[in-house]
Protein backbone atom coordinates (compact mmCIF):
# COMPACT_ATOMS: atom_id res chain seq x y z
CA UNK A 1 0.00 0.00 0.00
CA UNK A 2 2.65 2.67 0.90
CA UNK A 3 4.52 1.48 -1.92
CA UNK A 4 1.99 2.06 -4.24
CA UNK A 5 1.31 5.30 -2.86
CA UNK A 6 4.99 6.27 -3.44
CA UNK A 7 4.68 4.87 -6.73
CA UNK A 8 1.81 7.23 -7.46
CA UNK A 9 3.57 10.14 -5.98
CA UNK A 10 6.92 9.71 -8.10
CA UNK A 11 4.70 9.47 -11.24
CA UNK A 12 2.47 12.87 -10.31
CA UNK A 13 5.71 14.79 -9.64
CA UNK A 14 7.14 13.48 -12.94
CA UNK A 15 4.05 15.10 -14.32
CA UNK A 16 4.25 18.20 -13.03
CA UNK A 17 7.64 18.21 -14.25
CA UNK A 18 7.25 17.57 -17.98
CA UNK A 19 3.98 19.81 -17.59
CA UNK A 20 6.48 22.96 -16.38
CA UNK A 21 8.73 22.44 -18.97
CA UNK A 22 6.40 22.73 -22.04
CA UNK A 23 4.49 25.62 -20.80
CA UNK A 24 7.50 27.33 -20.62
CA UNK A 25 9.14 26.83 -24.41
CA UNK A 26 5.42 27.34 -25.22
CA UNK A 27 5.65 31.16 -24.04
CA UNK A 28 9.58 31.48 -25.48
CA UNK A 29 8.39 30.51 -29.32
CA UNK A 30 5.48 32.92 -28.80
CA UNK A 31 7.52 35.41 -28.17
CA UNK A 32 9.53 34.95 -31.24
CA UNK A 33 7.52 34.67 -33.51
CA UNK A 34 5.42 37.90 -32.93
CA UNK A 35 7.95 40.31 -32.58
CA UNK A 36 8.73 40.51 -36.56
CA UNK A 37 7.57 44.19 -37.11
CA UNK A 38 4.91 43.95 -34.74
CA UNK A 39 6.14 47.57 -33.51
CA UNK A 40 5.45 49.40 -36.78
CA UNK A 41 1.48 51.03 -37.04
CA UNK A 42 0.08 51.67 -40.62
CA UNK A 43 -1.44 54.90 -40.54
CA UNK A 44 -3.60 56.54 -42.89
CA UNK A 45 -0.61 57.81 -45.24
CA UNK A 46 1.17 54.51 -45.26
CA UNK A 47 -1.91 52.69 -46.19
CA UNK A 48 -2.35 55.46 -49.00
CA UNK A 49 0.83 54.99 -50.16
CA UNK A 50 0.04 51.01 -50.00
CA UNK A 51 -3.24 51.18 -51.58
CA UNK A 52 -1.38 52.97 -54.80
CA UNK A 53 1.31 50.86 -54.79
CA UNK A 54 1.86 47.50 -53.07
CA UNK A 55 -2.28 46.07 -53.67
CA UNK A 56 -1.51 46.04 -57.34
CA UNK A 57 -0.20 42.97 -56.69
CA UNK A 58 -0.65 41.91 -53.40
CA UNK A 59 -4.51 41.81 -53.18
CA UNK A 60 -4.80 39.26 -55.47
CA UNK A 61 -1.69 37.06 -55.49
CA UNK A 62 -0.39 39.19 -59.23
CA UNK A 63 2.89 36.74 -60.00
CA UNK A 64 2.98 34.57 -56.85
CA UNK A 65 2.94 37.35 -54.24
CA UNK A 66 1.96 36.49 -50.63
CA UNK A 67 -1.59 38.19 -50.28
CA UNK A 68 -2.22 40.36 -47.44
CA UNK A 69 -3.54 38.89 -44.61
CA UNK A 70 -2.43 35.14 -45.44
CA UNK A 71 -0.66 34.84 -42.21
CA UNK A 72 0.93 31.35 -42.74
CA UNK A 73 2.47 32.13 -46.28
CA UNK A 74 3.51 35.76 -44.46
CA UNK A 75 5.25 33.91 -41.19
CA UNK A 76 7.04 31.46 -43.65
CA UNK A 77 8.58 34.83 -45.22
CA UNK A 78 9.36 36.52 -42.29
CA UNK A 79 11.73 33.67 -40.99
CA UNK A 80 14.24 34.65 -43.03
CA UNK A 81 14.87 37.58 -40.78
CA UNK A 82 13.73 41.33 -40.85
CA UNK A 83 16.52 42.87 -42.43
CA UNK A 84 16.77 40.22 -45.26
CA UNK A 85 13.36 40.64 -46.08
CA UNK A 86 13.76 44.65 -46.04
CA UNK A 87 16.67 44.50 -48.43
CA UNK A 88 14.54 42.12 -50.79
CA UNK A 89 11.58 45.15 -50.90
CA UNK A 90 14.48 47.48 -51.34
CA UNK A 91 16.17 45.46 -54.46
CA UNK A 92 13.51 43.68 -55.47
CA UNK A 93 13.05 40.19 -55.43
CA UNK A 94 12.07 37.60 -58.36
CA UNK A 95 8.45 39.13 -59.80
CA UNK A 96 8.92 41.83 -57.07
CA UNK A 97 9.71 45.28 -58.68
CA UNK A 98 12.49 47.63 -56.47
CA UNK A 99 10.63 49.74 -53.85
CA UNK A 100 7.45 47.60 -54.67
CA UNK A 101 6.71 50.61 -57.16
CA UNK A 102 6.23 53.19 -54.36
CA UNK A 103 9.20 55.69 -54.78
CA UNK A 104 8.65 57.74 -52.34
CA UNK A 105 8.18 55.04 -49.71
CA UNK A 106 10.76 55.26 -46.94
CA UNK A 107 12.66 52.40 -44.90
CA UNK A 108 9.59 52.93 -41.77
CA UNK A 109 6.66 52.62 -44.45
CA UNK A 110 8.02 49.40 -45.88
CA UNK A 111 8.07 48.25 -42.36
CA UNK A 112 4.85 48.96 -41.33
CA UNK A 113 3.15 47.61 -44.92
CA UNK A 114 4.87 44.42 -44.25
CA UNK A 115 4.03 44.45 -40.80
CA UNK A 116 -0.04 45.21 -42.01
CA UNK A 117 0.20 42.40 -45.12
CA UNK A 118 1.33 40.10 -42.39
CA UNK A 119 -0.66 41.41 -39.66
CA UNK A 120 1.80 41.38 -37.35
CA UNK A 121 1.06 44.95 -35.75
CA UNK A 122 -2.05 44.29 -34.12
C1 LIG B 1 4.23 44.30 -59.53
C2 LIG B 1 3.74 43.51 -58.44
C3 LIG B 1 4.17 43.86 -57.02
C4 LIG B 1 4.10 45.07 -56.36
C5 LIG B 1 3.60 46.39 -56.91
C6 LIG B 1 4.58 44.82 -55.02
N1 LIG B 1 4.95 43.52 -54.86
FE1 LIG B 1 5.74 42.66 -53.19
N2 LIG B 1 5.89 40.88 -54.17
C7 LIG B 1 5.50 40.66 -55.47
C8 LIG B 1 5.75 39.26 -55.82
C9 LIG B 1 5.45 38.59 -57.14
C10 LIG B 1 6.35 38.68 -54.67
C11 LIG B 1 6.82 37.23 -54.48
C12 LIG B 1 8.23 37.07 -55.02
C13 LIG B 1 8.63 35.60 -54.92
O1 LIG B 1 8.72 35.09 -53.79
O2 LIG B 1 8.84 35.00 -55.97
C14 LIG B 1 6.41 39.73 -53.66
C15 LIG B 1 6.95 39.55 -52.40
C16 LIG B 1 6.98 40.53 -51.42
C17 LIG B 1 7.52 40.34 -50.10
C18 LIG B 1 8.15 39.06 -49.57
C19 LIG B 1 9.60 38.97 -50.03
C20 LIG B 1 10.25 37.72 -49.49
O3 LIG B 1 11.41 37.82 -49.12
O4 LIG B 1 9.62 36.66 -49.43
C21 LIG B 1 7.35 41.51 -49.44
C22 LIG B 1 7.78 41.82 -48.02
C23 LIG B 1 6.74 42.44 -50.34
N3 LIG B 1 6.52 41.81 -51.54
C24 LIG B 1 6.39 43.73 -50.01
C25 LIG B 1 5.87 44.64 -50.89
C26 LIG B 1 5.58 46.02 -50.56
C27 LIG B 1 5.81 46.63 -49.19
C28 LIG B 1 5.09 46.61 -51.67
C29 LIG B 1 4.66 48.05 -51.86
C30 LIG B 1 5.56 49.09 -51.44
C31 LIG B 1 5.06 45.60 -52.73
N4 LIG B 1 5.54 44.43 -52.20
C32 LIG B 1 4.65 45.81 -54.04
C33 LIG B 1 4.92 41.56 -56.33
C34 LIG B 1 4.70 42.89 -56.06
Amino acid sequence: MNCRLANILTLLSTLLLLVACSSNSGQQSSVISASSFSNDIANEAVMGKWSRSCALCHINGEAGAPVVGDNEEWQRRLAQGEESILKRVIEGYASMPPLGYCMSCEESDFRAMIAFMAGTNQ
